[in-house]
């Protein structure tokens, strides 16, 4: 296999298209016919707020920021009543050239611009809702624009071991190393905790594959903290669809 085809890419199909029942269209348009890509993964997701302040917490400390949040848990376009519906899909497609050709299908950040440059992309059917501080002050808007889509190669990796385990992708599929995990991790909390107690969960047990960056998280955690990234980056991943949000 020529060392492209491992390009991958995240694509999360957010609450707004699978409330307006556009996933069919959005997989259409990033079939294998029109892209290249093919499907690597798949799962559908309650998103937690670890899981989405992990995601982007790039834009953490923006003014749209809880807005942002509040979008992909899917709190915004389901209600309390309806809110065992709220879920994203998220994919990682693979193949050469999958990231620029998938974030073009998917066009502008704006569904506004996307409409005005680009004509016919996925976010051209994407919605702007302006925001308002509890003053009524305009702090900017909210982006209802339907599909993530990865930046970058280094994003894309980011995104990949943030959302999905070694097993979720097919072996011959899998872009970063991995390894095997020699003891058990346990979460509570915010913190890795040694033993099982009440209100802890199990993140790895020994003999899981794990993604080797997450494990060198893991083993750099102590008390302080961990050095080599953070300990919700890895966390979020294991407690996806653990329990009712
Ligand atoms: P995405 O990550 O969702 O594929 O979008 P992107 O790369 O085109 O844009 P990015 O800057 O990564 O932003 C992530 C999501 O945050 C919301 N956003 N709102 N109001 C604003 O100025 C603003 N900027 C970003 C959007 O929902 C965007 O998709
Ligand atoms: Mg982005």
């Amino acid at each position: 296999m020529n060392e492209n085809q491992f390009e991958q890419t995240l694509v999360l199909i957010k609450p707004d298209a699978l409330k307006n029942s556009i996933t069919g269209f959005i997989f259409s348009q990033l079939s294998e016919f029109h892209t290249g890509a093919r499907f690597a993964a798949a799962k559908v997701v309650n998103v937690s707020r670890l899981l989405a302040e992990e995601h982007y917490a790039e834009h953490i400390g923006k003014p749209f920021f809880e807005a942002l949040l509040e979008y992909i848990m899917g709190k915004v376009h389901y209600s309390e009543e309806n809110k065992w519906k709220r879920r994203v899909i998220a994919i990682v497609y693979q193949g050469d050239g999958v990231l620029d050709r998938i974030r073009a299908l998917a066009g502008p950040t704006n569904p506004h611009k996307a409409r005005e440059e680009r004509p016919g992309c996925i976010r051209a059917l994407g919605t702007v809702v302006n925001l308002k501080d509890k003053d009524g002050n305009d702090i900017g808007d909210r982006l209802d624009n339907l599909i993530h889509t990865s930046a970058s190669i280094e994003e894309a990796e980011r995104e990949i071991k943030l959302w999905f385990v070694p097993n979720d992708i097919p072996p011959m599929m899998r872009a970063y190393p991995t390894e095997i995990c020699q003891r058990h991790y346990y979460y509570k909390d915010g913190h890795l905790v040694d033993n099982y107690e009440t209100g802890s969960t199990l993140l790895l047990a020994p003999g899981d594959l794990v993604w080797k960056s997450d494990l060198e998280i893991l083993q750099s955690c102590d008390s302080k903290g961990c050095k080599t990234g953070r300990l919700n980056t890895v966390a979020a991943k294991y407690l996806i669809n653990r329990e009712n949000i």
